[in-house]
């Protein structure tokens, strides 16, 4: 099968945020106090759609769990499901469960493309994607929830994923490395198509950044596997064709190799966020690392990514005052200081009235980072890994493949993706590394654009945005993804 080799498993340095969760205790009490006044705000309005119920499987599929709850007010501006699937190997003693989002497009939801929208990491949230700009409601500082004029899911079907397992309110057994993860989300997609049958014949798009650059090539790839044995008469039995058309990945990180080979010259040369001291130890160390990952590619073992890991985030200096997710801001590096949204966002989900709402477990902490998740793919060393590579046959099989990256980001940052796109091997390649970065006009963005319509492999860099595009950009982002899904030239 196409499944990639050990060797091409996974990514990079957790984004720095992860590892610094929201520690304040103030803010932690002022919060507590709004969720009690929420919470009773919800149960007075209950929850007008209908709530969750545990369902069998429709369709053709063998039988799964299902728990899913319907509503309009939690999140205002439309109507969106949530709740559970269970996935292979899922039974009540011991669960796999799947918890997702899925926002109706507010315009012709039953014709309209389906996103899936996944978070990095390993272990963030993709309930983030969904709070922090692309579904059709915003949070307040006061935890209720206003119109989002940016919203993808104006035009678009958002499905907000907790992947894998373990991250956000999915629950239960886990898996360890992209690979696995991969057949998971495919799983999952099968499961809520046979729950939303009508969504099955729309396009479907892929949506993911920073360790997304990991997930989503792997996800495709078993998503395209899976097509063809289904077409061949194999596959799952009872599963639908999944019209897989398109990727879109933000600041991400594909190929450990390429990622570190440039992370420097963004701190050091492209911007300020690294002075000459730093600078100077960081080319020092930069061999050794760029060495052991060469090596862990060759040899596919655990214990030679596990080192590569090793040397490559010794490396890695946080400066005081200074985010890596955009070199502009100037901030304590804590979650609350540099992005307070992503508490708020975390606050609100642990709501007992979001949980009821939502049908989610009530006895699960959301977390905007999973760090368990987190450590379980650091020990297999799945960030060291050239997960660029299975965009090859992607294209070759005519996905289409965006990357829009936010100029300001040192976590994952652009000259190493512009590197990575470079070294893909497709029919693009040549017409790719020779194009010029064309303004936007009218945007503070730049185009490089291979193939007719939005390209079928193109590079947007956007100023005045780092790793958080769609938080920093939301417009420009939402046009962005307009063109893309539509496939409608930029300019
Ligand atoms: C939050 O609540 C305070 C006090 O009720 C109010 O003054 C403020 O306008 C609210 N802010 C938002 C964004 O709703
Ligand atoms: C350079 O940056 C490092 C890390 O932020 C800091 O510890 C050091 O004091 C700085 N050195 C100079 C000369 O400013
Ligand atoms: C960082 O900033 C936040 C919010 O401004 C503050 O509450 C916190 O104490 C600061 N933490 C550190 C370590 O400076
Ligand atoms: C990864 O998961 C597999 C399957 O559960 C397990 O056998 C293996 O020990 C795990 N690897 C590590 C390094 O934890
Ligand atoms: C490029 O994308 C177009 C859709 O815009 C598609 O029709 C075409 O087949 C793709 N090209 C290749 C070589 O796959
Ligand atoms: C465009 O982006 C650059 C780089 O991020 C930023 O410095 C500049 O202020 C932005 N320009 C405008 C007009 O927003």
């Amino acid at each position: 099968m196409s499944n990639p080799k050990a060797d091409t498993v996974l990514p990079l340095q957790v984004p720095h945020l992860d590892t610094r969760r929201p520690r304040a205790r103030k803010g932690t009490a002022v919060a507590a106090l709004v969720a009690l006044g929420l919470a009773a705000g919800f149960l007075a309005l209950g929850d007008v759609l209908g709530r969750g119920r545990a369902e069998r499987g429709q369709h053709g599929l063998d039988p799964f769990f299902s728990q899913v709850n319907t509503h309009d007010d939690l999140c205002v501006g439309g109507v969106s499901h949530s709740g559970y699937i269970g996935l292979k190997g899922d039974s009540e003693e011991t669960p796999k469960r799947s918890f997702f989002w899925y926002f109706e497009a507010q315009n012709n939801p039953e014709t309209a493309p389906v996103i899936l929208t996944i978070g990095g990491g390993p272990g963030t949230s993709g309930m983030l994607n969904a709070l922090l700009g692309q579904s059709h409601c915003a949070l307040t500082e006061n935890l209720t929830t206003i119109r989002n004029p940016n919203a993808w899911s104006e035009n678009f079907n958002v499905v907000a994923l907790d992947h894998p397992v373990g991250v956000g309110f999915s629950y239960g057994t886990h898996v360890n490395n992209s690979v696995d993860a991969a057949y998971d989300a495919y799983d999952f997609l099968v499961k809520f198509m046979s729950l939303y049958p009508h969504l099955a014949k729309n396009q479907l798009v892929l949506a993911g950044g920073s360790y997304g650059g990991v997930y989503i090539p792997h996800i495709a790839t078993v998503i395209h596997e899976q097509n063809t044995l289904l077409a061949r008469g194999g596959g799952t039995h009872g599963a639908v064709h999944l019209q897989l058309e398109s990727m879109m990945v933000s600041n991400p990180m594909s190929d450990y190799l390429s990622h570190n080979r440039w992370i420097m010259h963004q701190r050091c040369y492209y911007t300020d966020l690294y002075n000459a001291s730093t600078c100077a130890t960081a080319y020092e160390a930069l061999p050794f690392c760029l060495e052991a990952v060469q090596l862990a590619y060759a040899l596919g073992t655990v214990e030679a990514r596990v080192h590569a890991l090793e040397l490559c985030e010794a490396n890695q200096v946080e400066v005081p005052g200074r985010s890596f997710e955009n070199v502009e801001k100037r901030c304590n590096g804590t979650l609350e200081d540099c992005m307070p949204e992503g508490v708020r966002a975390a606050t609100f989900m642990n709501l007992p009235g979001t949980k009821a709402t939502l049908g989610a477990r009530e006895d699960i902490t959301f977390r905007s980072v999973d760090l368990e998740v987190n450590r379980e793919f650091h020990a297999v060393g799945d960030e060291c890994q050239q997960a660029h590579l299975l965009y090859e046959p992607l294209l070759a099989a005519g996905y289409r493949l965006l990357h829009y990256i936010g100029k300001l980001d040192a976590n994952c940052a652009w000259p190493g993706v512009l590197s990575t796109l470079k070294l893909i091997r497709s029919q693009y390649q040549p017409a790719f590394a020779a194009a010029p970065d064309v303004p936007w006009a009218g945007e503070n963005a730049t185009l490089r654009v291979v193939g007719p319509g939005a390209g079928n492999f193109t590079y947007v860099l956007m100023g005045g945005a780092g790793h958080f595009v769609t938080h920093d950009q939301p417009a420009l982002v939402k046009k962005i993804v307009g063109h893309w899904v539509g496939n409608v030239p930029f300019q």
